[in-house]
């Protein structure tokens, strides 16, 4: 089975040319297909829906044929799942009853957890025998699709909780790390624990590999970023590999800069994922040649399209040629992208010019 599947050779070593590819935030926001839905069930209901979760992961992948399909959800399902008010906002993001004080942190329920994901782990089954079955999405060789799963690390999804909203600064959250470290710390914990839980359970729901989303690590100073980011993720990732022997993990640390190598190093992650502001080539270069790399091309450019993003796109695939590469955006696909640039951009990349 594995054989067929392009993107899950590479995540486990392989170097493929051209290289497998899929892209953040594929599943949504820039599809007319996905807005379609929205008019119909509001954000948490479509995740925990498995027939419309299943759709809206398989809508890229029928339009562009993606190696590899992510399932439909979002990081902040964990806190949602232990029973903090979560309700996504339209025109200013997910809003959250903030968690400020030991007293906020009690009320928290991670033993509902796996209760509430169950759907999600449904929608991970229904996916897998999709994927896999013979006649497979409509796009593709049957069995040619990777799934992945993915949880966001809990530096990130603590943002969130804390905040109570999404901020440029999360001045909030990184105060009270300073102020209050006993409390922060159990916060981390808790999601170091509850954030294994929710991965190992995608990977007996079907999951092939699993992605977990720092996107707001770039914005610790060293110290914080060894304790809040790389020691829980080495956690996570050491627990996930004694349960699921063989299990990739892939990390993205998002302006993560100097600290990227450390935590290649320390995390024991399968896989980086770079983001926009990384020099592939540059990077490649000081980790472990085996070491997996994703990314990075500017997903401003695929908003842009044209002759720029091909040449861009072009560059990264080549600064990755004889090494494992998974081609992918440095952060998500924004939501105002033209489809069409999608479609040429994996035209461009797929191309066997080069
Ligand atoms: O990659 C995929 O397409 C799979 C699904 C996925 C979503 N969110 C769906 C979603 C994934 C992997 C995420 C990750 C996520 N969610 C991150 C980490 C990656 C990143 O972009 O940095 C973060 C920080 C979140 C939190 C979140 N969810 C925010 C801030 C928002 C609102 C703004 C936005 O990005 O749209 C969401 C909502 C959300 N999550 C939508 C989708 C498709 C849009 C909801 C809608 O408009 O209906």
């Amino acid at each position: 089975m594995t054989e067929n599947k392009r993107l899950l050779r590479v995540l486990n070593g392989e170097a493929l040319w051209p290289p497998p590819l899929w892209l953040m935030r594929q599943a949504g926001r820039f599809l007319p297909e996905f807005r379609a839905l929205r008019e119909k069930a509001d954000f948490m209901t479509r995740c925990m829906t498995p027939d419309m979760a299943v759709e809206i992961t398989l809508q890229p992948i029928r339009r562009f044929g993606m190696d590899g399909a992510i399932l439909f959800s979002d990081i902040l399902v964990l806190p949602w799942a232990m029973g903090q008010s979560l309700e996504f906002v339209e025109g200013k993001g997910p809003i959250l009853g903030a968690i400020r004080s030991e007293a906020d942190l009690n009320r928290l329920e991670p033993g509902m957890i796996a209760e509430k994901i169950e759907p999600v782990m449904e929608t991970l089954r229904r996916l897998r025998a999709t994927v896999d079955g013979p006649d497979s999405i409509g796009v593709a060789a049957p069995g040619s699709v990777t799934l992945l799963g993915f949880a966001g690390a809990p530096f990130t999804v603590a943002c969130y909780m804390v905040e109570g909203s999404g901020s440029r600064e999360f001045a909030t959250v990184r105060a009270m790390a300073y102020q209050s470290p006993a409390l922060f710390d159990r916060l981390i914990d808790l999601l170091t624990e509850t954030t294994t839980e929710l991965l190992s359970a995608q990977i007996k729901a079907g999951a092939e590999a699993v992605m977990l989303f720092d996107s707001w690590a770039g914005l610790l100073p060293p110290s914080e970023f060894r304790r809040h980011v790389i020691a829980p993720t080495r956690q996570i990732v050491k627990t996930l590999k004694a349960r699921h022997p063989g299990v990739r993990v892939i990390g993205f640390p998002r302006l993560g800069g100097v600290m990227v190598a450390e935590y290649a190093r320390e995390t024991g992650v399968d896989v980086m994922a770079l983001d926009t502001g990384a020099d592939l080539a540059q990077v490649a270069a000081q980790v472990d040649p085996g070491l997996v790399l994703q990314g990075n091309l500017d997903p401003i450019s695929v908003l842009a399209g044209g002759e720029a993003m091909r040449r861009e796109a072009l560059a990264i695939r080549e600064a990755g040629r004889g090494r494992p590469h998974v081609f992918n955006l440095g952060h998500g696909v924004l939501p105002n992208t033209p489809p069409e640039h999608v479609g040429d951009l994996i035209q461009t990349l797929r191309g066997t010019a080069g």
